[in-house]
């Protein structure tokens, strides 16, 4: 089992039980080719990561140790409520305060699920005249995606499971685990 290289191969958290599933390693591995990727991509157009609070701490740190780039780096935090517009509901980001105008933003994302988040955060960019955008994810659930825009940037696929570690929480806990664990129940259902 993959559990078994973090030396660590279930933890339970809130009393479910979770899985070792993809190691550090492996996940380190990954997060090189991500950076690879962007290296040759963002080769003098010094670009804006966005990393996206609170789960995107672990892969910005890790994938920006790996650029040999002249880039920045700031963190957002999406934050929803309803307003009086008739679509119900806005969204902010909160703590963008950089000039993007004209820059190559790239979001960082902890994991793409249905992919609302990032629908929101490209929403908040939309009207902001950024040179160009794309997103940079650790993991990505490709079977829940409802949205249009690409995910270009992908660290590991994963299946529609619940997973915890490397930045990202169940309910506030697991996001110091190393690797990944899987939610060791057979439901789709976020928990
Ligand atoms: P989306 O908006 O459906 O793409 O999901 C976005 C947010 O839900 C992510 O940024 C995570 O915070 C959370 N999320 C989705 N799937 C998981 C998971 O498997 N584990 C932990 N958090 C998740
Ligand atoms: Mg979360």
């Amino acid at each position: 089992m993959e559990g078994a290289s973090t030396g660590i191969a279930s933890v339970e958290l809130h009393g479910r039980a979770f899985v070792g599933f993809i190691s550090a390693n492996e996940l380190e591995q990954a997060i090189g080719r991500v950076a690879k990727e962007l290296q040759v991509k963002y080769a003098d157009k010094r670009p804006l990561f966005l990393g996206v609070l609170n789960g995107a701490y672990f892969f910005a740190a890790k994938l920006l140790e790996r650029l040999d780039l002249e880039c920045e780096l700031t963190f957002v935090k999406v934050a929803s409520y309803h307003g009086t517009s008739s679509s119900g509901s806005v969204t902010q980001l909160i703590g963008l305060n950089e000039k993007i105008e004209g820059r190559h933003v790239v979001v960082l994302e902890d994991i793409v699920d249905t992919g609302g988040t990032i629908a929101h955060v490209m929403d908040s960019l939309s009207d902001r005249h950024v040179a160009s955008v794309s997103v940079a994810t650790l993991l990505f659930k490709p079977e829940a995606y409802k949205q249009q825009f690409p995910i270009e940037h992908v660290a590991v696929r994963v299946p529609d499971r619940f997973v915890v570690g490397s930045g990202l929480d169940y309910d506030g806990l697991g996001r110091n685990l190393p690797g990944i664990f899987i939610l060791n129940e057979p439901t789709h259902e976020p928990v």
